[in-house]
């Protein structure tokens, strides 16, 4: 019988976790894909294949998860090389960049996995897109609370005339609720990520079309963006399950 998608993401996830060796630095990513590699880590910890090893989470969700899997947790300042990562992505393309943060956790993602090593992703195959954006799922922007209508207007205006292009705070469905108002000054309940900032989401028709690190550099630029969602050149290779169960590395 086929596998499901969420076996699939368990096949990838745990062969990923067989490159974990004892007494590593683990940078431990968030989602449905790396949650099959922190209860595996946990598993090989406590029947002692696996000894002294620590992880950096890459979330508060990832840190609760960790910590009941009985991973011993440590944080950056005190571990800032990580010998490996392991985590999901929203979309890989190609050349093995990345879309993430549809959790919300891009921000720290992206410290701990730019401070590794190795950062290995884990998907099943329906995340593989010819180009980032191109799934109609969000490329997400962490941005400051303070004044977020007008930096929503500045990455709108970042992207005018790009056919297809949409934005939009991302509201809470979650208990990571605030209150604020939009341009028209209706009230919303904006989605709040753990460093207490909020998420505008973009959305690209047929995918982000041109020179991604110019893009990633002009949104960067704008005062009030913390961070986005594009991991250019930061992973060093994708562990990919097939349909089929078959597993592919990318490297
Ligand atoms: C969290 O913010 C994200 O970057 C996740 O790593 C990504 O959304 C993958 O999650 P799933 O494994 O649940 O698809």
């Amino acid at each position: 019988a086929a596998l499901s998608q969420d076996e699939l993401k368990r096949v990838a996830a745990h062969r990923a976790v067989e490159l974990v060796e004892s007494g590593m630095v683990l940078g431990l990513g968030t989602g449905s894909t790396a949650a099959h590699a922190l209860d595996r880590i946990g598993e090989l910890l406590r029947c002692g294949v696996l000894r002294d090893v620590v992880g950096i989470p890459t979330s508060e969700w990832a840190a609760a998860r960790a910590a009941a899997a009985g991973i011993p947790l440590a944080d950056l300042n005190t571990h800032p090389v990580v010998d490996l990562s392991i985590d999901g992505a929203d979309e890989v393309d190609p050349a093995l960049n990345l879309v993430k943060g549809r959790g919300g956790s891009l921000l720290r993602e992206k410290m701990v996995e730019g401070a590794s090593r190795r950062f290995v992703v884990i998907v099943d195959e329906s995340k593989i897109v010819s180009r980032l954006g191109g799934s109609g799922l969000a490329v997400p922007v962490e941005v400051i609370p303070f004044g977020w209508v007008l930096t929503l207007r500045r990455l709108r205006s970042l992207f005018d005339g790009m056919p297809g292009f949409n934005l939009k705070l991302r509201t809470a469905s979650t208990d990571a609720k605030a209150s604020t108002f939009d341009e028209n000054g209706a009230e919303l309940e904006p989605f709040v990520t753990d460093n207490k900032n909020y998420i505008v989401d973009l959305f690209f028709e047929d995918g982000i079309h041109g020179d991604l690190n110019l893009i990633s550099d002009e949104i960067l630029r704008i005062t009030g963006v913390v961070e986005h969602g594009m991991f250019l050149g930061l992973a060093s290779s994708a562990i990919i399950a097939r349909n089929d169960g078959m597993v592919v590395m990318m490297e």
